[in-house]
């Protein structure tokens, strides 16, 4: 009796066992993302985020594009893990690609605690931005997709990563394709996400290399059309500062649809990195330069494309299970 009892409670524990094992494995594969995952948790999440992000763009139609490149600075630096958002002296933020250049940091602050207000300590900021950024493209006129959730905050900031990690508006085609590719993203989705340039702006300092060739005879980037280059070239006198801003897509600035693409063909690319997909001499160009012309002549392709690209590009190595923290202020690490 007590034999067989012993050995039942041996069996037990061994089943147990095998249900422990099988549990921690299922638990290892469930910690990926889900778009499930705030379901229980914070069910209007997604109602709340879409809220916030309309009242934004309601007072600052530009907060679209702000906020959705927010999303790809984060995401491309240690993954999608909110590092970007930390106020620190040595942090993400003062990188060379985000000083005086990367906003929208109040709107995240103003959408965590509008959150925080419903479900506490829940929600992560690295989330808040995934969904932030999907918002910003529906509200602007593209596709929307189902955001995958459960990512975590990150505990560390990475200024060195950010200034290596992210492309550059001077970097060839080759430079702008291995950065995508070391993080696992590949050419279709580099043509794809450019595409995210057919709303918001940018700085004269970031294209007036393309404007007045001081090396040269003076003479625009020969693939910039002209009467373009005029424009820019009053817009951004050598005496300014380099602050002043031009559109990144001048055929309908705030609307996200593939006008970008089309801008490429004639020669209205606004960044250097831009033109390239269409204009390069690199071997790549042949394929980025087809994707283009598919993306200017169909405009369901391109939001398709695109859509799964940010999907893609949100699932860079993710914090999940009890990696990093939920963070309660998305600007400082918690205590
Ligand atoms: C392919 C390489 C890329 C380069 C070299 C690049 C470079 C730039 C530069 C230089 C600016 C202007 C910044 C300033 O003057 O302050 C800019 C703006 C912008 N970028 Fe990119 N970018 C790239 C890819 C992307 C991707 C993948 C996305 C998003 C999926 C994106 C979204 C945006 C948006 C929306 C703006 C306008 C922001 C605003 O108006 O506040 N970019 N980008
Ligand atoms: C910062 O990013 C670089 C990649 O550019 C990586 O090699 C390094 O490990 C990262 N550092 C930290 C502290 O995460
Ligand atoms: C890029 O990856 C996607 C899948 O994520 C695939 O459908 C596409 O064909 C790939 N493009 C290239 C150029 O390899
Ligand atoms: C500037 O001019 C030099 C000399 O004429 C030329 O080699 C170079 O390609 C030009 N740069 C651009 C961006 O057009």
């Amino acid at each position: 009796m007590f034999r067989s009892f012993i050995s039942s409670f041996i069996r037990l524990r061994r089943s147990f066992l095998v249900v422990m094992i099988l549990f921690a494995f299922s638990s290892a594969v469930k910690a990926q993302l889900s778009t499930d995952f705030y379901q229980q948790s914070c069910p209007k999440l997604l109602q709340i985020v879409r809220k916030e992000v309309q009242n934004a763009i309601k007072s600052e139609m530009r907060m679209a594009a702000s906020l959705l490149r927010l999303h790809f600075h984060d995401c491309f630096v240690n993954g999608c893990d909110a590092s970007l958002l930390l106020d620190l002296t040595d942090g993400e933020k003062s990188a060379i690609p985000n000083v005086n250049s990367a906003r929208g940091f109040e709107v995240i602050d103003a959408i965590k605690s509008s959150v925080e207000s419903s479900c506490s300590g829940v929600v992560s900021c690295a989330d808040i931005l995934t969904i932030a950024a999907r918002d910003s493209v529906v509200l602007s006129g593209g596709n929307s997709w189902k955001v995958l959730l459960g990512r975590r905050d990150g505990l560390v900031a990475n200024q060195t990563g950010a200034n290596a990690g992210l492309p550059s508006p001077f970097d060839t085609l080759d430079a702008i394709i291995s950065k995508f590719a070391n993080v696992g993203l590949n050419v279709t989705d580099v043509v794809s996400l450019s595409g995210a340039h057919t709303i918001g702006l940018a700085t004269c300092r970031t294209f007036s290399n393309r404007l007045f060739n001081f090396s040269g005879t003076g003479a625009p980037d020969s693939t910039l059309d002209s009467t373009m280059a005029t424009d820019l070239q009053n817009q951004c006198p050598t005496t300014s500062d380099g602050f002043n801003t031009a559109p990144l897509d001048r055929n309908s600035r705030d609307l996200f649809d593939n006008h970008y693409f089309q801008n490429l063909l004639t020669g209205k690319g606004l960044l250097s990195s831009d033109q390239l997909l269409f204009s390069g001499d690199a071997a790549e160009t042949t394929s980025t330069k087809s994707l283009v012309q598919s993306y200017s002549s169909n405009s369901n392709l391109f939001l398709t494309d695109f859509a799964n690209s940010m999907i893609k590009m949100g699932s860079i190595s993710p914090l999940t299970g009890s990696a990093g923290e939920i963070r309660q202020n998305c600007r400082v690490l918690n205590s």
